[in-house]
């Protein structure tokens, strides 16, 4: 009997520590191997369900964005290992939910929004997504005080501040700053045709014919989700408008009808004609690799294509791929910046800033942006951290003209930009280029 009795001891004694161990969060436990083994774990497997289900999560600190996978993740994998470096403390999980440009979290995330479950802080782009959707809606804090205390206040471009602000209020802290309008190549495909960059439209279309003639696709197009195509025309659009027409475009400013937007269509319309047949059924990273296998010369892609030809695909800048600005928008940057702020109505409020701090230093951009293929938002992070096509996109930045990407939610409302890409995709197949124009100027009538 008494052996009996003491095995019911030791057995309570057990399940009474496990329950500890399994249920405890942000305490001792939690700290440095447990803590980084919790975040781990949650990055792998719980991030997407429990945000596409709109559950709280039970982390002290619940990051969303859409880097999953190949390109994407590493620079954040990055900045979360550094912060947790920093604070074992704090537990944290990654609920990236997958799909290029947002195209899936942005649905997830409005339902929370909406539903009043914010994660902790997510991405969101500077200029209309950040503006129009969160803060117009009354769900974003402002910053000031933070950018004060943290000494921010002249460490970005004014220019990207001001994208981040309403009504003299700051909303975001910017992690990055890549470019929409470059065009990445095969150096060999190119070398074995004695083919050079081309500026021109005109150029780009002679390049593309001899490429095509050769049997090689001559750009590479993934647009199984709509925006890659969306990104072309923008492109195009910022060549043929110039930075300020471009901007009146989607001020509604210029008509649809203006002639030099019916010349930009015709040029979309054209160089469609040299994509991959298979153009519908690939995402980005896919139709990337068609450039990396040599299979297609070129591809228009945001630089977060160089982190992953560089870091994922291991090919050399310069060596294996060359990149020239997209064609007629040399002294012009199509701007597309990764933000982060602090939703209204969030617990943890001191861990949410101690993220923003770290995604806000020099430290925090210099982890960050050599693995994402972007440049630093911060104006004095440290160059020698970049590679060549880092250093020279730096220096472009500073004397570029800015242009907003559409394509990207900065230069339009979310409702716009949803309608935008409905249109482009129908003109993707069926090439009608008044079509195409008229659907964008109802779409912007209707706003
Ligand atoms: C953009 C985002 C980039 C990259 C890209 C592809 O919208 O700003 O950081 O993630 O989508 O998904």
């Amino acid at each position: 009997m008494k052996k009996g009795m003491w095995w019911m001891g030791l057995l309570g004694l057990i399940l009474i520590i496990a329950a500890c161990g399994s249920g405890s969060s942000g305490t001792e436990e939690s700290g440095g191997e447990a803590g980084e083994q919790q975040s781990g774990e949650t990055k792998e497997s719980s991030g997407n369900e429990e945000a596409a289900a709109g559950n709280s999560s039970e982390a002290d600190l619940e990051i969303f964005s859409w880097w999953t996978g190949a390109g994407e993740e590493a620079g954040l994998n990055a900045l979360i290992d550094l912060f947790q470096e920093k604070h074992p403390d704090i537990t944290v999980e990654n609920a990236a939910v997958a799909g290029g440009a947002g195209t899936n979290a942005k649905a997830v995330l409005a339902t929370r929004m909406q539903g009043n479950d914010p994660p902790s802080t997510f991405q969101v782009h500077a200029g209309a997504e950040l503006n129009e959707s969160w803060v117009a809606a009354d769900k974003m804090e402002p910053l000031n005080d933070f950018y004060e205390e943290e000494g921010l206040m002249d460490k970005f471009p004014q220019e990207l501040i001001d994208m981040v602000s309403q009504n003299r209020n700051i909303y975001s802290v910017p992690v990055n700053i890549h470019r929409g309008n470059v065009i990445f190549y095969n150096m060999s495909v190119f070398e074995e045709h004695g083919l050079e960059p081309p500026k021109t439209f005109e150029e780009f279309m002679e390049v593309a014919d001899e490429l095509q003639a050769a049997g090689v696709t001559p750009l590479a197009l993934g647009d199984k989700e709509t925006w890659p195509a969306t990104q072309i025309f923008e492109n195009i659009l910022l060549g043929t408008l110039g930075p300020e027409d471009y901007q009146a475009l989607w001020d509604g400013d210029i008509a649809f009808d203006d002639e030099r937007v019916v010349e930009a269509a015709e040029t979309f319309k054209q160089m469609l004609g040299y994509v991959n047949e298979d153009h519908a059924s690939r995402n980005w990273q896919d139709s990337a690799q068609l450039v990396s296998e040599g299979k297609a010369a070129m591809i228009n892609m945001g630089d977060w294509a160089k982190g992953y030809f560089s870091n994922d695909l291991e090919m050399e800048v310069n060596e294996d791929f060359g990149y020239f600005t997209f064609p007629e928008t040399e002294g012009n940057f199509m701007v597309i910046s990764d933000t982060f702020g602090l939703p209204s109505g969030v617990e943890n409020e001191d861990q949410v800033k101690e993220f923003l701090a770290l995604l806000g230093s020099v430290e925090g951009q210099d982890t960050f942006n050599p693995l994402k293929g972007s440049i630093p938002a911060r104006v004095d992070a440290d160059e020698s951290n970049y590679d060549e096509y880092g250093t020279d996109t730096i220096e472009d930045f500073r004397e570029a003209s800015l242009a907003p990407s559409l394509a990207h939610g900065s230069a339009a409302s979310e409702g716009y930009l949803t309608k935008a890409n409905q249109a482009v995709n129908i003109f993707v197949t069926q090439g009608d280029t008044n079509r195409l124009l008229q659907s964008l100027e109802n779409a912007r009538s209707a706003q």
